[in-house]
Parts: structure tokens; C-alpha cells; sequence
């Protein structure tokens, strides 16, 4: 079985500046994979380069072997991807709702009226935890509230891929464990394959069955969390720890 997401070679410069180089690893259907690394490392690069939002420098990223250069955010959402954003982007004046619903009609689901856009949204929401303020501004949203608006949108869109930066970033350790219950819940429910990038390195280690590790732009390790916790490259990037 060829795996849902590709990447090959990745790389992106800004400027004078190598914000990725030569990243490659591939995703399959149904995993939790998280993205580690210090500030800086290229994780949130590497969500706008998948999701279109940037254009690589070299390198191919497939989807289902459908190469995503060169296409527009929108229609690499109506593929099948959403992300969410690590400064959440709601519409702020929409309702809840009324942000699941746009992102509902527009994203992979295409639901052709907003009823049927209002049903599908309702359903995410009750998933999330966020029905009993549908009707609120989005605005008016805890940051807690916020982070799950933004997961909740990515998951109205349809998408099957979803692209997580930094949603428990701020929450406390009593929201960051509803958090984790709630994307496990719903990625079993709906078969979902998340990406998720955490600083939070004890929520990466217990929601992932794969982690990935960048530094300075490149791909320093992959592997589970066991065999991640104990490689030497990743232990000197964050402790400072050596063999020698
Ligand atoms: N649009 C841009 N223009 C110029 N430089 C950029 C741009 N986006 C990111 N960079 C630079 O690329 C590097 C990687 O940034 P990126 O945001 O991907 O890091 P990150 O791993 O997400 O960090 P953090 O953990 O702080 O969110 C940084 O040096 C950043 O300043
Ligand atoms: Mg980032």
C-alpha cells in the first residue's frame, strides 16, 4: 500500500535563508505522526509548503501520489487537507457555527446548502465540545475554546489529513489532557490521519505512534516515541546530552 502522504526532498529557502532542507518521510492512512523541534526547526514551513500556503524551493510533497506543486491552498483543501493555524484564524465576527459552516461548503465536503453544511458542522461541534457556544461570536471564544474552533474547522472541511500547529500551545495541563482525549476520540471515529506539531514533548509522546524530528531545517530522526526518546542526535539537540 503506497502511503497517503510523500514527501521527497523538501526543501525552502527564504531569501538567504534555509528554512527546510532536504526533508523526506511518508505518512500512512490512519496515523498520528508528530513533528518535534526547537523554534525555528521549520515545522510550521512545512505545513504551508503541504498546504500550499508556500511553494517549495526543490522537492515534491504527493498525496495519494497527486503531486501539491504548484496548486492553491483551496484546492489542495478540497483535496483532502486542512490545517490549522499556530495564531488561530477564526472569522471573528461569525458564529462558531457559522465558521464550520463556510469551512463545510468550501473544503473537500462540499455540501451544497447551508443546511446540510449546518447538520455536518453541528455534528463536529458536539464532537469537539463546542456545541453549547455555536452561537456565539467566535471571538468571544477562551483560548481553549479558540484552539478547538480551529480543529474543529479543519475537521468540517471533509479533509482526511489534518494539519495540527501547536493547538495545545497556552492551554493548561487539565485542558491539554481533554485536548488529547478529544483528537484521539475523533481521529478513531472518523479515520482521520493527523500531522501534529507540539512543543508539549509528553503530548507528542502520548498521542503519536510515529515522530518525526527537524533541526535547523533538516530531518534529524523518525521513529515511535520509545526509539525517538533514547536516539543520541535528539537527545543532544534538547539536552545537551552526548556520548562522548
Ligand atoms: N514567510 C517567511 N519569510 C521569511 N522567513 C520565514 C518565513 N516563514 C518562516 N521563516 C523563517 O523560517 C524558519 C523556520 O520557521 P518556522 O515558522 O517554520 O519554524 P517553527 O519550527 O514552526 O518554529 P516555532 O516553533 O517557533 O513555531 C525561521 O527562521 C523563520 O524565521
Ligand atoms: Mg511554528
Amino acid at each position: 500500500m503506497s502511503a497517503l502522504l510523500s514527501i521527497k526532498g523538501l526543501g525552502k529557502r527564504f531569501g538567504g535563508l534555509t528554512a527546510l532542507e532536504d526533508v523526506s518521510f511518508e505518512v500512512d492512512a490512519g496515523r498520528i505522526v508528530g513533528i518535534m523541534g526547537a523554534n525555528g526547526a521549520g515545522k510550521t514551513t512545512m505545513f504551508s509548503l503541504i498546504a500550499g500556503n508556500v511553494r517549495p524551493s526543490m522537492g515534491d510533497i504527493r498525496f495519494r501520489g497527486d503531486s501539491l506543486v504548484g496548486r492553491r491552498p483551496d484546492q489542495i483543501c478540497r483535496m483532502g487537507i486542512a490545517r490549522t493555524f499556530q495564531i488561530v484564524k477564526p472569522f471573528p465576527a461569525l458564529s462558531v457555527l457559522g465558521n464550520l459552516r463556510t469551512a463545510g461548503m468550501f473544503g473537500k465536503a462540499q455540501h451544497r446548502s447551508a443546511a446540510q453544511a449546518d447538520e455536518a458542522s453541528m455534528q463536529v461541534l458536539r464532537d469537539l465540545g463546542l456545541d453549547d457556544v455555536a452561537d456565539r461570536p467566535a471571538s468571544t471564544l477562551t483560548l481553549a475554546g479558540q484552539k478547538r474552533l480551529e480543529v474543529a474547522r479543519a475537521i468540517a472541511t471533509g479533509a482526511e489529513l489534518i494539519l495540527l500547529d501547536e493547538v495545545m500551545a497556552g492551554l493548561t495541563p487539565v485542558e491539554v489532557a481533554a485536548m488529547l482525549d478529544t483528537l484521539r476520540r475523533v481521529q478513531a471515529e472518523r479515520g482521520l490521519t493527523l500531522l501534529v506539531i507540539e512543543h508539549v514533548m509528553r503530548a507528542l509522546m502520548d498521542l503519536c505512534s510515529h515522530l518525526i524530528v527537524l533541526h535547523h531545517g533538516r530531518l534529524i530522526a523518525e521513529g515511535d516515541p520509545q526509539s525517538i526518546g533514547r536516539n543520541e542526535k535528539v537527545l543532544s539537540v534538547y539536552f545537551g546530552v552526548s556520548s562522548e
